[in-house]
């Protein structure tokens, strides 16, 4: 099995990243230093890859230090309400943190304009190349929370193309990885993947 070093501190994002890769022959473990989530500084930009960008190349330079033989992975992701002009976007986590699912849902109280999206940038640093995947999900927030699993944003959002209305809240993995934004990303870094022979 060949090591992926996540940096995160999301156990959400790191439990499906493990789901996606594992059957691909990778060991997912969280990118720790002395066991902890090394600390790194996230640039003020409205861009995810930006953001991406900025975590490997700090990654990178924890990673030398530590003399691993592994590759490396990072990821930024954030959720658009169109109603909402793009917020929460790039403050998703502290928009959660401040105001809670139940605080989306009142900010979207009387609107019929429920249309938003996960968008998701991720990279993968092989130890020689870089490789960046990208993906989108749209869907609709709900009125209401539904549903325990995943995290964050999961009990609000609901995919185009599930046809019984589920929030990703409600699925378990493997059927949110057919629709997710994450899942879309970590595709087309699996597809490079394979076009590089690794
Ligand atoms: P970051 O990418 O670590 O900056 O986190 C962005 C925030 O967006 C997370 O803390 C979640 O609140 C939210 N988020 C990102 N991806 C997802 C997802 O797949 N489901 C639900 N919320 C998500």
């Amino acid at each position: 099995m060949k090591r992926l070093l996540f940096l995160t501190g999301n156990a959400g994002k790191l439990a499906e990243a493990s789901h996606f890769f594992e059957p691909l022959g990778y060991q997912v473990e969280q990118f720790l230093v002395d066991g902890e989530v090394p600390i790194v500084v996230e640039p003020q930009s409205d861009s995810l890859r930006e953001v991406a960008m900025a975590k490997i190349e700090q990654a990178k330079a924890l990673f030398k230090q530590t003399g691993q033989d592994a590759a490396i992975f990072v990821e930024d992701a954030a959720l658009f309400i169109d109603e909402l002009k793009g917020f929460p976007g790039v403050n998703s986590a502290s928009v959660l943190n401040q105001i809670g699912l139940s605080g989306i849902i009142n900010l979207m109280s009387n609107t019929l304009n429920r249309g938003a999206e996960f968008r998701a940038c991720a990279v993968l640093f092989t130890g020689e190349q870089l490789v960046f995947g990208e993906g989108i999900c749209r869907g609709t927030i709900t009125t209401e929370t539904l549903g325990e699993s995943g995290f964050g944003y999961d009990p609000i959002f609901s995919p185009d193309g599930e046809d019984s209305g589920r929030t990703f809240g409600q699925m378990d993995k493997t059927a949110k990885e057919a629709f997710s934004h994450r899942a879309k990303a970590l595709e087309s870094i699996k597809k490079q993947l394979d076009l590089l022979g690794r």
